[in-house]
This record gives C-alpha cells, sequence and structure tokens, in this order.
C-alpha cells in the first residue's frame, strides 16, 4: 500500500465514531406486523441491543448508550413495562455471567429507585463488577429522560453550594458526566426526533435516521449508519475546510 493510501486510510479510521447513542425504535411495529405481540418486538430489540453491542466492541467503538426505558414509558400498558423490564434483568443477569468472557464496562444511566430491589441489585452488581474494562463501554439508560437529567444535574450542582459554572463542569453532573458525547446517534424506526434522549450530549452529534425497525437494524445497518457518519464534515461551529 503506498503511504498517500496509509495516510487516507489511517484519515478514515480517525473518523470511525468513538461514541454511538440508538434509540431502539420500532420494536412495536416489527411485532405488528408479524401477527405477534408487542412484546415480542421487545425481544427482537433486546437481541439486536445485544448483537450491535458485539459489532461495535468488534469494530473498536469505545461507547454505545441506548434508549431502553424513559422516563415517559411508565405510560405504557403494565404488561409491556413488566416485559421490558424483565428482559433488562435477563440482559444483566447474563452480563454478569458472561463478564470475564465480553469484557465490557456496563453502566446505567438513570433513576433505579422505582425499580424492584432485585433490579436494582442487579444495576449495581454489573456496573461495580465491569468498571474494571476499559475497552468498551455500554451505557443502558433506564428510567431516563433528558429534560430529568438536566434538572436533576442543577439540583447536585447546588447541593454543592452553586460553585462557578462552565459547560464543561455543568455537563460532568450528567449521568455520564465523564464520558465524550456521542458522535453519531441513530435513530431506526421512522421518525425524525429526539424524544427526550441526551438533550445536553446531542448538542453536535450527527443524527442518522432509518426506516428500518430496531429488531432489523443488522451489522449491515449499522454499517451504513457508521459511513454516512464518516462522510459528514464537522465543523463545530467553526467554518470548515476545503475538500
Ligand atoms: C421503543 O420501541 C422501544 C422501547 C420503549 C423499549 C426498548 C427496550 C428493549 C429493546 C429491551 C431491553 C433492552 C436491553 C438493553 C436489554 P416502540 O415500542 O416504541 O416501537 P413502536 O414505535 O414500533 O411501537
Amino acid at each position: 500500500m503506498s503511504a498517500a493510501a496509509k495516510t487516507e486510510l489511517a484519515g478514515e479510521f480517525k473518523k470511525l465514531p468513538r461514541h454511538i447513542a440508538v434509540i431502539m425504535d420500532g420494536n412495536g411495529r416489527w411485532a405488528q406486523r408479524q401477527g405477534l405481540p408487542r412484546t415480542a418486538g421487545h425481544s427482537a430489540g433486546a437481541d439486536s441491543f445485544h448483537r450491535a453491542a458485539r459489532y461495535c466492541q468488534k469494530l473498536g467503538i469505545e461507547y454505545l448508550t441506548v434508549y431502553a426505558f424513559s422516563t415517559e414509558n411508565w405510560k405504557r400498558p403494565r404488561e409491556e413495562v413488566d416485559a421490558i423490564l424483565e428482559l433488562l434483568e435477563r440482559y444483566l443477569r447474563q452480563a454478569l455471567q458472561d463478564m470475564e468472557k465480553e469484557k465490557v464496562r456496563i453502566r446505567i444511566f438513570g433513576d433505579l429507585s422505582p425499580f424492584t430491589p432485585q433490579l436494582r441489585d442487579m444495576c449495581r452488581a454489573c456496573m461495580e463488577r465491569s468498571a474494571v474494562y476499559t475497552g468498551a463501554q455500554v451505557n443502558i439508560c433506564l428510567n431516563y429522560g433528558g429534560r430529568d437529567e438536566i434538572v436533576r444535574a442543577a439540583e447536585r450542582w447546588a447541593a454543592e453550594g452553586c460553585p462557578p459554572l462552565s459547560e464543561e463542569r455543568f455537563g460532568s453532573y450528567m449521568w455520564g458526566g465523564d464520558v465524550p458525547d456521542p458522535d453519531l446517534l441513530i435513530r431506526p424506526g421512522g421518525e425524525k426526533r429526539i424524544s427526550n434522549f441526551l438533550l445536553w450530549e446531542l448538542a453536535y452529534t450527527e443524527l442518522y435516521f432509518s426506516d428500518v425497525l430496531w429488531p432489523d437494524f443488522d451489522e449491515a445497518e449499522l454499517d451504513k449508519a457508521i459511513d454516512a457518519y464518516r462522510h459528514r464534515q464537522r465543523r463545530f461551529g467553526d467554518v470548515g475546510q476545503e475538500a
């Protein structure tokens, strides 16, 4: 390979997102289209999440943040809420078992207080035991809302006696205050909105929308999203460089 080609390749690799965030939308419609209950869609969505997490790890993407359950999702029928929480519990139980093999750091962002002691314990155990892994990190947003996160950040700041603020300092009060902002947000399922996800952190994130439903969002779809990202020019308010 020529030196120029190597440099170009290295440049391309640099443009891989460090942090991908995903709104895992379309599970219910995926199930309905197949004549299955909505809960079957969430189960397929959980499989899709697992596949995405492994693929991101394989690609060397450092952070994957997923919206698993929002502060608004309590409005859903009890049966559906229970099914989603059961899937999470199953995932966390498996993650605890496979931890030494998978070597992924798991963090949960959101207020866990309304959950059962069992689910809370499992979240805590996963976070504590996986904290030693530094290669890949999966952040699961659970009972999470972007506005709620900002209000809690303000409360924490006030509780510390309102020290002088900067954007960076205020960001450190967020659930993932030490995590770099997402480079790429993927929303499958056809809707084009943020739905109260990572309102603070998405300020300069590249947005990618797809009509593919989350359970069908496989490695090839992730490749398409990453490829689209790599062709974007990120300017962060600057004028950018001429091609
Ligand atoms: C949105 O699709 C999806 C959710 C509210 C739940 C996502 C949860 C999971 C994928 C399962 C558990 C997660 C993990 C991390 C193991 P929707 O139901 O709003 O879809 P629709 O728009 O087609 O109705």
